[in-house]
């Protein structure tokens, strides 16, 4: 775990987390949907409207030159955080959906053809599964799913579901819900054996580990910016560049063109033949700010400090009579992540109650309806950590659960 005095400082850099809320001090637990802010993050953004707001590839004054500078140094900051091989493999989008979105569409529709295979697991995102049901449904290629186990993890034997007919692998790196974390290597080892693509949802990974895409080898990777300290509206989409050169664009119009005539045009050079209109400048450069924060801390440390904040709420809640904790018990496998339900109450009054002493949790089917099938749950609770949590977030978290437990009259 990062020792006290070091997250000590790292709060003072998230200028929300002294605010109370219900006159309680905030807790903040809901990591997994989105994180807060650091004050480097606010400044960097702020720097950029009040000093050299331009649209970028377009002007050749000044203010132009130093957005596009600062938005293609942004993309730099990203090749060098996944490790990827050139600037041409880095895209940006708004999110991790609209990444999935861009390789359904763009690659999909070109490369899938009827009896073709698609493998995802039961354990996605939405955002990992509706982009596939429409391709699969459209190209009538069929879609496949590796179920989970009772422990919350992959189901190894269905990896025999990917085959010589599988043209994509889709798979979340870490769950969500179950805060999993699937051993991607191993299963882009499958699927490149016999011949099939992989994207990453790395929503849930690129935050909170050291993700490197060679060491993984997949595909592409899709993330969001607004999960690992920078701001809405940001994601990545990473492909490999020879990928990238065979595929068609996504969206059309300005700035992906090269040469445009009455009826034909052709393409920009990668990265921004998929990039059509004005970009997120802002975004970009407050992303790219939130990279330097996180690697000033090391993904490895932020890691091991999630890995040990889960171990301690593990034990700690284990303690509390009536929660089902869903997912691995094993900390090595299991991201900062940990979805629960409390006896009978239903998520949201758990939510609801935790509010009142200042937790802050997300309640719900976390857009992942599949997983709440298998537990057979309508909803779960979700308490989901970073950087900035310590282990008072843990005693908040306790003592609130035994508050929801005595209004609801639960002993
Ligand atoms: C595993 C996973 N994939 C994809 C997404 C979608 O992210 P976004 O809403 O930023 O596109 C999320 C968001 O919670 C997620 O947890």
């Amino acid at each position: 775990m990062l020792d006290k005095q070091r997250i000590q400082i790292i709060k003072k850099d998230f200028p929300i987390l002294n605010r109370e809320v219900n006159e309680k001090k905030l807790v903040y637990l809901d990591n997994a949907a989105t994180t807060q802010k650091p004050i480097q993050v606010i400044e960097a953004i702020r720097k950029y409207y009040e000093y050299y707001n331009a649209n970028v590839h377009r002007g050749v004054y000044t203010l132009a030159e130093e957005a596009t500078a600062a938005y293609e140094e942004s993309r730099k900051e990203i090749v060098d955080f996944i490790n990827a091989n050139s600037y041409e493999e880095i895209i940006f989008v708004r999110n991790a959906t609209e990444a999935i979105n861009l390789v359904a569409y763009a690659w999909g529709r070109k490369f899938i053809k009827e009896g073709d295979k698609i493998v995802v697991s039961q354990m996605e995102h939405h955002s990992n599964l509706i982009p596939w049901q429409i391709l699969s449904r459209e190209k009538k290629a069929k879609l496949e799913f590796i179920g989970i186990t009772e422990e919350g993890k992959l189901n190894e034997e269905d990896f025999n579901k990917i085959d010589k007919k599988t043209k994509l692998v889709a798979i979340t790196h870490v769950s969500n819900v179950l805060g999993t974390i699937n051993r991607v290597e191993e299963i882009t080892k499958i699927a490149h054996e016999l011949g099939a693509l992989v994207l990453v949802d790395g929503a849930q990974s690129v935050p909170h580990m050291p993700v490197d895409v060679k060491k993984i080898d997949c595909d592409f990777l899709a993330f969001s910016g607004h999960k690992m300290l920078g701001p809405m509206g940001i994601g990545v989409l990473f492909a490999k560049r020879e990928i990238l050169e065979e595929m068609p664009p996504f969206l059309t119009g300005g700035e992906m063109i090269k040469n445009v005539d009455f009826y034909e045009s052709t393409w920009n050079d990668l990265p921004w033949k998929y990039e059509a209109g004005t970009p997120n400048v802002e975004g970009a450069i407050g992303l790219a700010e939130a990279i330097r924060y996180l690697k000033n801390i090391g993904m490895e440390n932020i890691r091991a400090h999630e890995k040990a904040l889960v171990k301690l709420a593990l034990s700690k809640l284990s303690d509390i009579k009536g929660l089902v904790i869903y997912g691995p018990k094993d900390p090595e496998i299991r991201g900062g992540v940990i979805s629960f339900n409390l006896g009978n109450i239903h998520a949201h009054d758990v939510a609801s109650i935790l509010d009142q002493e200042g937790v802050q949790i997300r309640a719900g089917h976390h857009c992942a309806k599949l997983v709440m099938k298998k537990f057979n749950v309508p909803a779960m609770a979700r308490a989901s950590f970073y950087l900035y949590n310590d282990e008072e977030d843990i005693d908040a978290l306790y003592s609130a659960l035994n508050v929801t437990k005595k209004v609801f009259g639960l002993d």
